[in-house]
């Protein structure tokens, strides 16, 4: 009877101080201030991991490579060696990237304008391609759009807005190119930027989460198709690493950045480098063994949400003293 009573005290003070720091140091409406300590065990590292070269004579093609992560693998690329054409609707932006890369580097980095939701306008930017550097080695489909928005507000144009881009753009894309390429017998690497909750869906975002996971059907499929053309395609599923792009319409306010952090084992959001060397590896000669893989880059954030007891990371030693107590004067069942 008194073992009962402590248990059910020890039972209390466990779960309050659980409640609290959840609700108040992990919480969600917390803002973002310091992240985890042990992000000091996983500093990020900078520079191009490949050797210098590594893509000379080679053509890049990378959609949405005017901002964000597309114009980190832009450059990435270009500094490997790499002559890439980078597209999307805003050409400014694009010219403008192009520029300050290929300053950079010394290499060519030519801009296309190209809705991908269109079709005829992907066959032009593939046209203007042909004519500037020939077909790619290299196809990155990275352009994507994505909002947060629960169902219930969700409109048909919101929802074919979104898989427009996602999955209809990757594949007009990947088709244009891929027919042209088999007509010319060229060999080449296709990488499709997906996300995380491609595998696992995610409420708030189903047009994307639908769309990645159909872009995901797509390059398994060709992996096992194309093989025989020399094609290979692989996936990213990143984790959150901060753009402008992204974290305006998926975080708007800010308030969840710090939740995020927390829930990440590595306890640091990606940077836009570590993902443009994955890139470039698996776009590389030194990957050429790589096709049909998904790889998922986030720091632990996937498992670390699956997982049904993960929460109890936040159970401290003494806590944890005190459950062991409990569990070791459980008799019966
Ligand atoms: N950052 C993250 O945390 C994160 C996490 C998981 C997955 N991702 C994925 O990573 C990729 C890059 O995202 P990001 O964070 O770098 O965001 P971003 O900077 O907003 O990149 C999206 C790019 O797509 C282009 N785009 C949008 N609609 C287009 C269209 N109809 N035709 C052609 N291009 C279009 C945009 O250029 P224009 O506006 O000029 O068209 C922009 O350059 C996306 O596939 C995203 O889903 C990002």
């Amino acid at each position: 009877m008194a073992a009962a009573v402590f248990g059910r005290k020890v039972l209390r003070s466990v779960k309050t101080s659980v409640n609290r720091s959840w609700f108040h140091g992990g919480g969600v409406l917390q803002q973002s201030g310091s992240g985890p300590p042990q992000a000091g065990f996983f500093p990020p590292a900078e520079g191009a991991m490949l050797p210098t070269g590594s893509f000379n004579n080679r053509v890049a093609f990378i959609t949405g490579g005017g901002t964000g992560l597309g114009r980190a693998m832009t450059a990435t690329l270009s500094q490997l060696g790499a002559q890439c054409v980078i597209a999307s609707r805003k050409l400014d932006v694009l010219q403008k990237t192009a520029e300050e890369i290929s300053s950079q580097t010394g290499n060519k980095v030519h801009a296309v304008q190209c809705d991908v939701k269109d079709p005829a306008a992907v066959s032009r930017c593939v046209d203007q391609m042909e004519a500037l550097t020939g077909l790619p080695d290299v196809i990155i489909n990275n352009a994507a759009g994505n909002f947060v928005c629960p169902s219930e507000r969700l409109s048909p144009n919101g929802w074919k807005s979104i898989t427009d881009i996602v999955l209809n753009g990757t594949a007009f894309i990947t088709l244009e190119l891929g027919k042209r390429l088999i007509h010319k017998q060229k060999g080449a690497s296709f990488l499709a930027i997906t996300t995380i909750y491609a595998e696992s869906g995610s409420g708030f975002v189903a047009p994307s989460a639908s769309a990645k996971a159909g872009v995901e059907a797509l390059y398994k499929s060709l992996a096992a198709e194309w093989g025989r053309y020399g094609h290979r395609f692989n996936i990213i599923q990143p984790g959150p690493i901060r753009t402008k792009g992204a974290f305006s319409r998926l975080d708007p306010t800010g308030a969840f950045e710090k939740a995020m952090i927390d829930r990440i084992p590595t306890g640091r959001l990606g940077t836009p480098a570590e993902i443009a060397n994955l890139a470039a590896y698996i776009s590389s000669d030194y990957a050429t063994w790589m096709s049909g893989a998904v790889i998922r880059f986030d720091g632990g954030e996937y498992v670390s949400m699956a997982g049904e007891f993960n929460e109890l990371r936040r159970v401290t030693p003494d806590q944890w003293k005190m459950m062991e107590e409990m569990i070791r004067s459980t008799k019966g069942s």
